[in-house]
């Protein structure tokens, strides 16, 4: 949590720099100018429901990483932020969540549909978090 929040006010500094220099479209990472809570939020709205439906059979209790917890999405959450990888909002292609599944992990009818939808779900996270 913590590298995630000085990542951002330094990328924040960095994209105040480049956004008076050229004013293009930027690739803004992580959690950016969001706070927790409404990243939670959109957590809720995107990830969540698939790995609550999914995944919760192991990833709620019994298996580690917990990020799956059918009646805690806070907790859910918490489990995402506070293990590097799991959700890489830098590249969410390299979030461990999709390539995971993408490998064949517990898919639940095409591992190659099943985890587009997590890299669509992360993907669509991470636009919530950029542009609430
Ligand atoms: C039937 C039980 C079961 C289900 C359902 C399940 N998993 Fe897992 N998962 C495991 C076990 C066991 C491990 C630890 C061994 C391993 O890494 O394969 C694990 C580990 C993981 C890891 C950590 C490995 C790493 O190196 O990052 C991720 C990520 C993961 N699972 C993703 C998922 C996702 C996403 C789903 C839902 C689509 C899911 N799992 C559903 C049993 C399950």
């Amino acid at each position: 949590m913590k590298k995630i929040f000085s990542h951002s006010y330094f990328a924040l500094g960095s994209l105040l720099l480049l956004a008076s220099a050229c004013g293009g479209s930027l690739d803004i990472p992580q959690l950016q100018t969001e706070s927790a809570t409404a990243s939670a939020t959109h957590f809720s709205q995107t990830l969540y429901p698939i790995l609550k439906d999914r995944c919760s059979s192991c990833h709620a209790t019994t298996q580690a990483p917990f990020f799956a917890l059918p009646n805690d999405i806070q907790s859910s959450f918490n489990t995402i932020m506070n293990s590097a990888g799991l959700v890489d909002f830098d590249t969410p292609q390299l979030s461990r969540i999709y390539l995971k599944v993408q490998g064949g992990h517990n898919c639940w009818n095409n591992c190659s549909t099943n985890s587009d939808s997590l890299l669509q779900a992360i993907q669509n996270w991470k636009t919530l978090n950029v542009s609430p």
